[in-house]
């Protein structure tokens, strides 16, 4: 695994003199530290931490799973920051991570989640007292971070481009233009510009051009990337169609978007497929990597284009344990290959091969080199309301497991965040 010590430093004024969007850092950097904040004098004395208590067996997640401690806040050597973490994302990997073999033992936090934090105190290179910052953090509600800092396991590591615009050795750390502040709030930067509509965004752009017309399906339209897809394939002016879990899902589907949706559970779905889709799927984005991959891919073009970024069918399978047939474990998997990544079954993936389907498949910070690029598009469609975020906001670090508990309970549509601070970004 990737560890902090695999990457060589880069820094910050050294990223100045490159890339032509390293420049636009440059010229926001007289908007940095303002009002004169004494950011340091903010720092309390200790800070709230969840570690797992018990481990998540048989998928079975409940607040009990979880402890509070309340450490004092350590003291920060050279090269490293102190930070308050203002906002974060639930990832969908949560649970898997907190089971028996996963990341997260009994006794740590999960540290991977992304995070939107405010500079307090720092002795680091790249970021500096005040920032507003994107980096990976654990269930607390203050942290030791550094730009020295490799990503955590399962994450790859940043390629030299990504390493020279962040001025960090992380593709997740990097320092939030004042513009991006001035435009966005701290749940809309999280959700729509990390990495939701980031993905969203690559994934049309490297399976593109999209044309208008193009008859596209795009599964998890009730999840938080597959509704940035559907979004961004509208403003394209393409033919979409989504789904969701069940008649209300799939009813919301129809409501927020205004297209034709599918009851991804319907024992007719194959049919409902071919009556949708007469002249066939041009683009398919597919986050589930489960039973409704194998029946669109039946029903894509040849020369079509296949997005394959997730496994939330895995991820989200009952509680006891099963997983549904046609997800990876049950329908095989393809070894080194890359499509394998996410899951795509042995089924699928001969489908794209016979098709001649261009498939995608990548974790979105590999393309992070290109992220400014990103940001400004998708805030033009945020600036001009056609795209907007869809997301769910739960307070307070005290209610960190209620929230985690709620991403596999309650299942709110889009994006399910953690804000643990409202003070103004800028
Ligand atoms: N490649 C990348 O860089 C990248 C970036 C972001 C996310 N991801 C991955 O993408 C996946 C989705 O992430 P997300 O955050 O968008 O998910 P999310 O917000 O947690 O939503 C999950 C979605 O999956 C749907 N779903 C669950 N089980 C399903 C099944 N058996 N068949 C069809 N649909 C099913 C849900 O539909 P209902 O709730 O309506 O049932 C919901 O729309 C995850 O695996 C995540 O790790 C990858």
């Amino acid at each position: 695994m990737p560890t902090a010590k695999d990457n060589k430093g880069v820094s910050r004024r050294k990223l100045l003199r490159v890339a032509g969007t390293a420049s636009v850092v440059s010229g926001l950097a007289s908007f940095r530290r303002f009002g004169g904040v004494a950011w340091a004098a903010q720092t309390p004395k200790t800070y709230k931490r969840w570690v797992v208590s018990t481990p998540v067996v048989d998928r079975k997640i409940s607040e009990a799973n979880f402890k509070l401690t309340e450490p004092p806040i350590p003291q920060i050597k050279n090269g490293e920051c102190l930070i308050e973490n203002i906002l974060f994302n639930i990832h969908s990997a949560t649970r898997e991570r907190m089971s028996p073999g996963g990341i997260t033992k009994p006794g740590e936090t999960d540290n991977t989640n992304y995070t939107l934090g405010r500079v307090l105190q720092s002795k680091d290179r790249t970021f500096k007292e005040g920032d507003v910052i994107a980096c990976l953090a654990g269930w607390q509600d203050h942290q030791i971070i550094s730009a020295e800092y490799g990503p955590q396991p399962g994450y790859v590591l940043p390629n030299e481009m990504v390493k020279q615009l962040n001025g960090t050795n992380n593709p997740w750390g990097f320092v939030w233009r004042p513009v991006m502040l001035k435009m966005h709030a701290a749940d809309v930067l999280m959700d729509i510009f990390h990495s939701s509509g980031t993905t969203a965004y690559f994934g049309l752009r490297e399976c593109g051009p999209m044309r208008p017309g193009d008859r596209c399906a795009v599964a998890a339209t009730t999840g938080s990337v597959g509704a940035m897809v559907a979004q961004l394939l509208l403003a394209k002016g393409c033919h979409v169609v989504g789904f969701g879990g069940g008649p209300e899902r799939t009813q919301w589907v129809k409501d927020q978007f205004g297209i034709e949706a599918l009851d991804y559970r319907a024992k007719d779905l194959d049919d409902q497929l071919r009556k949708t889709f007469p002249k066939g799927v041009d683009f398919f984005s597919d986050g589930v990597a489960g039973d409704l991959s194998l029946s669109v891919a039946k029903v894509m073009n040849e020369d079509s284009r296949f997005f394959n970024y997730g496994t939330s069918a895995a991820l989200y399978a009952p509680t006891n344990g099963e997983r549904p047939s046609g997800t990876p474990a049950a329908a095989g998997q393809r070894p080194g290959s890359r499509r394998n990544m996410f899951g795509m079954s042995e089924d699928v993936a001969k489908i794209c091969d016979a098709k001649h389907i261009h498939v995608e498949s990548w974790q979105v910070n590999e393309l992070y080199q290109d992220r400014i690029e990103a940001e400004n598009y998708l805030s033009r469609l945020v600036i001009e309301k056609r795209l907007r975020p869809i997301n769910t906001v739960v307070d307070g670090v005290e209610n960190i497991p209620k929230a985690v508990v709620m991403q596999y309970t309650d299942n709110p549509y889009g994006k399910l965040q953690v804000r643990m601070s409202q003070k103004p970004l800028i």
